[in-house]
């Protein structure tokens, strides 16, 4: 959580710290701060609350500058509140300190430095970071930081200047996630590569134990880890900053529906030959002779997961375990021979997930992450990656990188079912119906609005699915819950009579997903059942299904498509109907309250 910007090189570093922090402020949002070195003093600017109040309190001010260093927060240690916003200093406001992550000694620490006079004006953990450079600089901020580092326990992510030093900023990363990008003329660091975006699209990955030296008018750079000297590796990037702006959408999580379509498609083109699913990425993996496959991620990538089983087992045939990876972390695995972990995350920075691929990994079990975040510390870790090229997703609410998960969820399936020997040619035919069919759902979409405004005032939401549509129904539940904060539960329909029945009268608004299938006539009895207690049903159902239209009000129906794809199309209306809830409410769609994108801590 939290997002970390620090730039090197001229320019109005109000300008260039704000901008960057906007472009993170999904990943954290209760207040935030900018530091920066002007006529040889650091000026600080704090403020509670979202980015736009420390944009008020900066003003006009001119803050043309070599150095600076900026944090939006998504408070650990201290409430929000202006004292505890970052950049953190040391006693004689000579250090300024940005981080990511969590100090897990820091009390231990903290004590130590007030033993020995130092003063601390927050409740955080990053202020030792702050104290502890101030006792070890002798002149060198670089060297200074190396020593802090060696008595750091946790996770940080740090960008760091002194005003003793003019155009100079370290910085040092283990366990939060930290880009460096360079430009021409200036040297960027960032949580992740959208800041960088807005100067160049070179990047430096780091890596956890990395601390990075940058100096001088023309940067030189040094990164060091553990006491060796590394090259600066430099990859080139192929996202644009456009893809990090609202395009006229009023919010992102909207343009990021309208995605989906392009970004179906994309995957398509990138995994069909014919009738056959490619994946280059894996051509140094035998995966023809796997027993099993462990499938670990949190909330909407744990969905996919869920469908991954579903498909997997029926295409491929190869048994699958599915868990979410804070539960994985801790639990006592007993792996099997022949297996795979496919780790799965759009941020690739999850706390959780990285955990549980450590602990497969110890076990000896090869990773596979499914991610949409190239370089992330996830990619790093893994044995193979498969890139789910969603494009940069800002709103918190995943909806894009979750229909790219489905969709490399269903390829792979494809995939090692033909290693097997499986024919499966039509499917693939009929996977090419998506496309169209997704884009006719987001057409529908004034529709859904008209369904949300009917029911955004309900105070609770029962969603039920069977088979796929399970993960559909737990996916459509999540998605309500974090952006309009109606407590939402998404249920497998048969477990009704076996508890959440006893929830049902006519004050709950129940989403049904009754599309085509081979348990549709299960499902409907479910939906019968529902009514004859009196609750609020909306229906997910198949164009043509003209007899559930004559017994009940409130059908949405879907363009017909092979049902095995029934999860790819099923959740977009639940995702609009969600978005038009939240946003009859007055919420924060791409902001909920108390959530970040990327969850980097335990
Ligand atoms: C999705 O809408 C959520 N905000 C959240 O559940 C998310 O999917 C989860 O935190 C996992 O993130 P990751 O995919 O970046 O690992």
């Amino acid at each position: 959580m939290c997002g970390i910007v620090g730039i090197l090189g001229t320019g109005d570093k109000a300008k260039e710290l704000i901008d960057g922090l906007s472009l993170l402020e999904y990943r954290g949002y209760d207040s935030a701060g900018i530091c920066v070195l002007k006529d040889d003093k650091l000026v600080l600017f704090k403020k509670k609350g979202k980015i736009k109040g420390l944009q008020r309190l900066v003003g006009r001010r001119d803050l043309s500058a070599m150095v600076g260093i900026g944090h939006t927060r998504w408070a650990t240690h201290g409430e929000p509140s202006d004292r505890n916003s970052h950049p953190h200093t040391d006693c004689s406001n000579s250090i300024a300190v940005v981080h990511n992550g969590i100090i897990e000694n820091y009390l231990e620490l903290k004590q130590g430095l007030i033993d020995r006079g130092h003063k601390f004006v927050s409740e955080t953990d990053t202020e030792v970071i702050a104290h502890l450079l101030e006792e070890n600089y002798k002149g060198d901020i670089y060297k200074a930081l190396k020593e802090t580092v060696k008595v750091l326990e946790g996770a940080y992510a740090l960008a760091v200047v002194t005003k003793d030093e003019n155009n100079r900023i370290v910085a040092a990363r283990k366990g939060s996630p930290l880009v460096m990008g360079i430009a021409d003329d200036k040297v960027i660091f960032a949580s992740d590569i959208t800041p960088i975006l807005m100067f160049t699209k070179k990047v430096v990955y780091l890596d956890d134990g990395d601390v990075v030296d940058v100096s001088g008018v023309a940067p030189s750079i040094r990164i060091e880890n553990g006491s060796r000297e590394k090259a600066v590796e430099i990859s080139e990037i192929d996202w644009d900053i456009s893809q990090a702006q609202r395009c006229g959408h009023p919010h992102f999580m909207l343009k990021e529906i309208h995605e989906q379509p392009g970004v179906i498609n994309k995957l398509y083109k990138l995994h069909i030959r014919g009738s056959d699913v490619v994946f280059p990425e894996l051509s140094h993996m035998d995966v023809s002779g796997l027993k099993k496959i462990y499938i670990v991620g949190c909330g909407t990538a744990y969905h996919a997961g869920l469908v991954g089983k579903y498909v997997i087992e029926r295409f491929a045939g190869i048994p699958v375990e599915v868990d979410v990876a804070s539960e994985w972390r801790y639990r006592d695995i007993v792996v099997e021979d022949e297996a795979l972990c496919i780790a799965i995350s759009q941020s690739g920075e999850t706390a959780d997930t990285l955990a549980a691929v450590e602990k497969f990994r110890k076990e000896g079990v090869k990773v596979l992450a499914v991610c949409n975040v190239v370089g992330s510390s996830l990619t790093r870790a893994a044995d193979a990656v498969i890139l789910t090229h969603a494009g940069i997703e800002i709103s918190v609410a995943s909806t894009k990188a979750y229909t790219a998960q489905l969709v490399i969820m269903y390829l792979l399936a494809f995939f090692l079912a033909q290693k097997r020997g499986k024919g499966i040619d039509s499917y693939i035919a009929d996977m090419s119906d998506i496309y169209s069919a997704v884009n006719q759902v987001i057409e529908q979409k004034n529709e859904l609005q008209r369904l949300a405004h009917h029911h955004h005032h309900f105070g609770s939401f029962l969603y039920l699915g069977r088979n796929l549509d399970y993960p559909t129904a737990l996916e459509g539940a999540l998605k309500l819950k974090e952006i309009s904060y109606i407590p939402a539960e998404g249920y497998p329909a048969g477990e009704m009579k076996h508890g959440p029945i006893a929830l049902i009268d006519e004050y709950r608004a129940v989403v049904c997903i009754a599309t085509d299938s081979f348990v549709y006539e299960k499902m409907y009895s479910n939906i019968e059942e529902i009514k004859a207690r009196k609750g609020k049903i909306i229906i997910l159902a198949t164009s043509g299904n003209s007899h559930i239209g004559q017994e009940f009000k409130e059908v949405i129906y879907l363009p017909k498509i092979n049902e095995v794809f029934s999860p790819i199309l099923n959740i977009i209306p639940l995702q609009l109907f969600a978005y038009y809830v939240a946003v009859a409410r007055g919420c924060d769609v791409d902001q909920p309250r108390n959530l970040a994108k990327s969850v980097t801590v335990e």
